[in-house]
């Protein structure tokens, strides 16, 4: 089949370290056919599914159903994400030998939608995962700081008495696992940077040849905590939104490469928990579909990234933070390629009710967003054409 892409921009697939699947256990909210279609229409052909499900992804029972799942609808590569600790707020370390040796080989463990909060054992960990050579992902967040705390901590937030999580909450987890790593010999990931702090504390660990690597997602990009004014639980999100000179400084930290990567942090919710009151809702977004766009709008729009750098973020270090052998690297002559297809100069309108995913829960209902993507290609494959998705099977 022959795609014209002329006017278009061509770009390696997209991978995403930080998606929430919802299977199993919230099938009602997501399931891994539906995220897979979200997925393939917003550019992605690879997507890790976090590991705060029911239950718990600590298993390799778990991790090998939700990669097996993802191979049978074919439309992404799904690559389970494994919890650190055996339970949600486990005190003891999972199998993560076994998980990464499954059929799914987990490259990636996390403790989503919590952090690993013991010390002791975050240490124990890293340990771990370097000798097993995979990555431990951080949902920085110290959970002593964020009860009763005036969370969002700005003065929007301090205002109008929400609470959440403080930077402090999420800025000592960042230097506490940024000493650890390197006093493990470990690699760590911060999930979510969302503040101003945690960009100065990752490039202060990277100058000091600690390994450590950092994602955003496009909400932290794009929007700031005076969309708090509404109390719409829609703005519900952990890490809550923050300051406009946090946004700025999430901006130029991606741009100047301290912040590797875009994640999208994609985090369906049923209607009767986002469409409440702020302090009713579950945190979280809505984000495969509109991320590229949102990249656009706050990066490439304002030139703090070209389109070289687009692929950097969205694709190629993302999957080297990782270890994905087959994306991001130089493509061979004939061989099966991962390939986005990008029209640049389109703009549309987002509709929650449109999107491919179970859930509608996206922030950016009724705004106009910049470019679109057109062809997503899975291994020489068509996953994803003009919104339309061709899964391999059928029961969507
Ligand atoms: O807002 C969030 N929601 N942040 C997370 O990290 C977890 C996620 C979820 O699972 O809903
Ligand atoms: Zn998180
Ligand atoms: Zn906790
Ligand atoms: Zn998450």
């Amino acid at each position: 089949e022959v795609v014209d892409g002329k006017g278009q921009i061509l770009l390696p697939g997209f991978v995403d370290l930080h998606t929430h699947l919802r299977e199993p256990g919230r099938e009602d909210t997501e399931t891994v056919d539906s995220g897979s279609a979200a997925a393939a229409r917003g550019g992605y052909t690879a997507v890790f599914a976090m590991a705060n499900t029911d239950p718990v992804a600590d298993s390799v029972v778990v991790t090998d159903h939700v990669w097996r799942r993802g191979r049978e609808v074919g439309l992404v590569d799904v690559h389970p994400v494994g919890a650190v600790t055996v339970g949600l707020e486990g005190r003891q370390l999972a199998e993560m030998g076994t998980m990464a040796a499954g059929v799914g080989r987990v490259k990636m463990f996390s403790d989503d939608g919590k952090c690993v909060h013991d010390p002791l054992l975050m240490r124990r960990a890293l340990e771990y995962s370097a000798s097993l050579g995979v990555l431990i992902a951080q949902h920085a967040e110290e959970p002593r700081l964020t009860v009763g705390a005036v969370a969002h901590e700005g003065p929007t937030a301090a205002r109008l008495g929400l609470t959440g999580w403080p930077r402090a909450a999420e800025e000592s987890v960042v230097a506490r696992d940024a000493l650890l790593a390197r006093d493990a010999g470990a690699r760590v990931h911060i999930c979510h940077a969302s503040t101003a702090g945690t960009v100065e504390l990752v490039r202060w660990a990277r100058s000091q040849g600690i390994s450590i690597s950092a994602e955003v997602t496009p909400h932290h990009l794009l929007l700031d905590d005076s969309r708090l004014e509404s109390y719409d639980g829609i703005n519900r999100v952990n890490p809550p939104l923050r300051e406009k000179s946090d946004v700025e400084a999430l901006r130029r930290g991606l741009a100047d490469g301290t912040i590797d990567c875009v994640a999208t942090d994609h985090a369906p919710h049923a209607e009767q928990d986002k469409c409440c009151e702020f302090s009713q809702a579950r945190p979280g977004m809505l984000g495969l579909e509109t991320a590229l766009s949102i990249v656009i709008e706050t990066m490439v729009r304002p030139g703090l990234l070209d389109w070289r750098g687009v692929a950097k973020v969205m694709s190629e270090r993302p999957a080297e933070i990782v270890g994905l052998d087959d994306q991001g690297r130089p493509i061979e002559v004939g061989e099966p390629a991962n390939l986005v297809l990008v029209d640049p100069d389109t703009e549309w309108t987002v509709r929650g009710r449109e999107l491919a995913s179970i859930s509608h829960n996206t922030p950016y209902e009724d705004m106009t967003l910049p470019g679109k993507v057109t062809t997503t290609v899975l291994r020489g494959r068509i996953t994803a054409r003009d919104g339309e998705v061709f899964p391999l099977t059928g029961e969507r």
